[in-house]
């Protein structure tokens, strides 16, 4: 089905009418600190391809001890696939089965996620499948900041040596992780974003559809998204 594009007209209207929101709330001003524009000069800026393979940055990882995380885990969940996928799925975080197996993605939240990629014509083994944070936040919390930092860099090295054509985000914290941005999944879902030069499309985690299946029906939209942007791209 082919969308219209967006009459420039009315998103300059949108944007316009935002800023007013703003000003009328009191805001005088936008955190233009440095560590916000060196998220913005991120954007766009294309993630160092290298020569270094999937099997070297595990090596690197080690058993790894630079954060918390490492007390409580059973494994490091490193990510699964094809080493050179042009699809990868980022999840948040190993959960209990994940951590106990050493592998994404392999709980009921996995089972799901196996169903979806099977729905958009693709297996497990042809994808790439990995997560923002490698170890089991205890009690499935969402990973912390500082986690999250000190874990980035491995994913992102993961995703200069597999280039991929896109990315799925599954969920809030690999949404807001990978877009630098703190908008609700809601928002955020349906739509691509430029990540480094790959296309990213945030859509909801599978553990949030187990518990709200209502939301299957976005998500079906957001794949059918997908498969269009992914036929097309290069
Ligand atoms: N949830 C995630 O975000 N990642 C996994 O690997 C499993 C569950």
């Amino acid at each position: 089905m082919e969308t219209t594009p967006p009459n420039i007209v009315s998103v300059l209207d949108n944007l316009l009418h935002t800023f007013r929101e703003y000003r009328q709330k009191g805001v005088v001003g936008f955190d233009c600190s440095e560590v916000a524009r060196e998220r913005v000069a991120q954007w766009h800026r294309p993630l160092v391809r290298t020569p270094e393979t999937l099997e070297t940055i595990r090596e690197d990882i080690g058993d790894c001890r630079r954060c918390a995380l490492c007390e409580q885990r059973h494994h490091i969940v490193f990510g699964a696939g094809n080493p050179n996928a042009r699809l990868v799925f980022v999840g948040e975080g190993p959960g209990r089965d994940e951590d106990l197996q050493g592998e994404p993605f392999v709980g009921a939240a996995g089972e799901l996620l196996t169903k979806i990629i099977q729905a958009i014509k693709f297996t497990r083994e042809t994808v790439y499948i990995c997560n923002i944070v490698k170890c089991r936040p205890p009690q499935n919390r969402n990973p912390l900041p500082d986690e999250i930092d000190t874990c980035l860099p491995f994913l992102k090295r993961q995703l200069g040596a597999i280039q991929p054509t896109c990315i799925v985000a599954l969920g809030k914290v690999a949404a807001q992780t990978l877009l630098g941005t703190d908008q609700a999944i809601s928002r955020l879902r349906g739509r691509f974003y430029d990540y480094h030069g790959i296309r990213l499309l945030p859509t909801y985690h599978p553990a949030y559809l187990l518990r709200s299946p209502e939301k299957k029906r976005d998500v079906w939209e957001d794949m059918k998204l997908l498969m269009r942007e992914y036929d097309h791209a290069p």
